[in-house]
């Protein structure tokens, strides 16, 4: 009998990286299980802890067992880790030629990788390096080019709005403006979807540069029509109009000197407004914890279909959900791209009609 397919076993390389969100661990569940089941015979092997394992030789074989109870674990069951790209194709271009020697030491037939905007542009130049990748997108960011949602983003927007809801009754105790700065520093999504789930009265996002001015009317209209609390919801990068003139290292040390996102707000509400004013930063608890339903939905739907993809050969490519419906994106074509919030969003004009301010 030739050796072929069936009696060969495939083998998948799994890699979480970045940072992490919930449903890392609910994508690789629907893609080990599904591949375990299709007609090829596979071998499924994880790397540790990102790019850093496949650089490291960082590996163990798993088990179908492996793949099962993990639906509504949060984080991740590989560990992950920031590799930032800059560096790769600078100074640390021995690092790709480890992970293409490691890819062949460990006999790969194709690499899965789960990521964001990062992890993709070094799976697109692995991809082009000759290394059979497919990629899955990940990030509470919500901001990979070519997909209408990115997995982990439904179960941050849950966290942020609960985070929200909590503080609109404890403001509205004291009168208060509660400003509450959400993960997300180039990107708007996140803010503008929990700002408007919880119904915030400002929503500050990157995208859409803010006027000081602007903002302190409109938290004074709220008060003023005897409202007993005033929500502004702040993306971790939102920046005044002059802010955005900055280039990024004149912009780092202004935001050295003055304090985050949310600080900054603060600090010009306090000085034109007599509220009192507190700040809340949710940090990390929007990454962590279990999927919500949503969020495990599209993780089992992409997981599955990038198991077929991996069964049918189909490699270079990413998962991406377009319409409702899900496709494969070419990595060169998403790769280096950021998916921003368009000021003339439909989310950001149903706000804008209801009377939320963007403070433009
Ligand atoms: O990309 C996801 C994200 O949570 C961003 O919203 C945030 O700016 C960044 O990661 C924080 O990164 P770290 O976990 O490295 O502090």
């Amino acid at each position: 009998m030739t050796e072929n397919w069936y009696t060969i076993p495939m083998r998948i390389g799994l890699l979480t990286s970045g940072g992490d969100c919930a449903g890392l661990n609910a994508v690789m569940r629907a893609f080990g299980k599904t591949v375990c089941a299709l007609d090829k015979a596979v071998e499924l092997y994880g790397i540790a802890d990102g790019y850093a394992g496949l650089c490291n030789g960082e590996w163990r074989k798993m088990d179908s067992e492996e793949f099962s109870g993990i639906l509504t674990l949060g984080g991740t069951i590989l560990g992950t880790s920031r590799l930032p790209y800059k560096k790769l194709i600078t100074s640390e271009t021995d690092k790709i030629d480890a992970m293409k020697a490691n890819y062949k030491k460990l006999g790969l037939d194709a690499l899965i990788i789960l990521g964001g905007n990062g992890t993709h542009k070094t799976a697109a130049l692995l991809s082009k390096e000759g290394l059979n990748v497919i990629g899955l997108p990940k990030t509470i960011d919500n901001d990979i080019w070519g997909t209408d949602v990115t997995f982990g983003f439904y179960s941050a927007v849950d966290v942020a709005t609960e985070c929200i809801d909590r503080l609109a009754t404890t403001a509205a105790s004291h009168r208060r403006t509660m400003i509450v700065e959400i993960m997300g520093n180039k990107s708007g999504w996140l803010t503008l979807y929990a700002g408007v789930a919880a119904g915030a009265d400002v929503i500050l996002i990157p995208e859409i540069p803010y006027d000081a001015d602007k903002v302190a009317e409109a938290v004074k209209r709220r008060f003023d029509k005897k409202k007993a609390f005033c929500i502004v919801a702040a993306a971790e990068g939102a920046m005044d109009k002059r802010e955005a003139q900055l280039d990024k290292k004149e912009r780092e040390r202004l935001r050295a000197q003055n304090g985050n996102a949310s600080a900054r707000i603060a600090a010009v509400l306090s000085e034109r407004l007599q509220n009192e004013t507190r700040v809340v930063v949710p940090g990390h608890i929007q990454r962590g914890g279990s999927p919500s339903p949503l969020d495990r939905v599209l993780c089992t739907d992409m997981g599955v279909y990038a198991a077929r993809l991996a069964h049918d050969g189909k490699f270079g490519v990413t998962v991406a959900m377009s319409g409702g419906v899900l496709t494969a994106n070419k990595l060169a074509d998403i790769a280096g791209k950021t998916k921003f919030v368009s000021a003339e969003h439909e989310l950001v004009r149903a706000a804008k009609s209801i009377g939320v301010s963007f403070g433009d």
